[in-house]
């Protein structure tokens, strides 16, 4: 591994391990696709379940300038909702949703929620990404590497025209299917390649 991945992964992960502990969050186990219990079809596109390096998150936000309070955050695959409870510790947005298809993590994510010291409302969800239809206003989503193209291309292409029209922003953390993203209409994208990562504007 490169040296520079070395230290990042180092560092972040210290970060990481201090947040969860300072808050209170109880369960942030990484968990093998293998072991989801989902019935979703979807499984088999699905990436493991393991918390985003947070600070990626503070990095993604502060690209262009985000003002949160314009925008209802959805965290798409929030697992145990450690990114769910980040934001809403740190921003002020005018909702915070995450949602996951793995019921077990719905569960983990509401009882971290309840023990942690951050304070909700976040609300949490069972859901596919694959049928998730997005209500009619402006978001801010945000994708930790959840699932292969295949899911992110139903979701887009079920979404994207309330998207379009909200002109919402998706944060892509770790972006493996980049390019699924921008075969979709969009204003802008801000490739952020020291994290491999990218916010879209659309
Ligand atoms: C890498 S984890 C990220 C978790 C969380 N966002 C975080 O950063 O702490 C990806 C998550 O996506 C979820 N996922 C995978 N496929 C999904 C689908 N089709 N619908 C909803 N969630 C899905 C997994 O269950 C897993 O919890």
């Amino acid at each position: 591994m490169k040296m520079r991945l070395k230290i990042r992964r180092f560092f972040n992960g210290l970060w990481n391990q201090h947040y969860i502990a300072s808050r209170h969050i109880r369960d942030a186990t990484p968990v093998r696709v293998q072991s989801f219990n989902t019935r979703s079809h979807n499984k088999i596109h699905a990436r493991a379940f393991e918390p985003v390096w947070l600070n990626d998150i503070d990095k993604l936000i502060a690209t262009d300038r985000t003002k949160t309070s314009d925008y209802h955050f959805l965290d798409v695959g929030c697992g145990k909702g450690i990114s769910t409870i980040y934001v809403k510790e740190r921003y002020f947005f005018k909702s915070v949703t995450g949602f996951d298809f793995e019921p077990d993590f719905i569960e983990a994510a509401e009882r971290n929620l309840k023990y942690s010291t951050v304070k909700g409302p976040i609300d949490f969800y069972i859901g596919d990404a694959g049928d998730w239809l997005l209500d009619d206003q402006r978001w801010f989503l945000f994708l930790y590497n959840p699932f292969s193209d295949h899911v992110l291309e139903q979701f887009l292409r079920n979404n994207i025209d309330v998207l379009r029209k909200t002109q919402s922003v998706l944060a892509y953390a770790n972006a493996q299917e980049l390019e699924t993203v921008l075969d979709f209409p969009h204003e802008m994208v801000y490739r952020l390649p020291h994290i491999r990562s990218a916010l879209i504007l659309f």
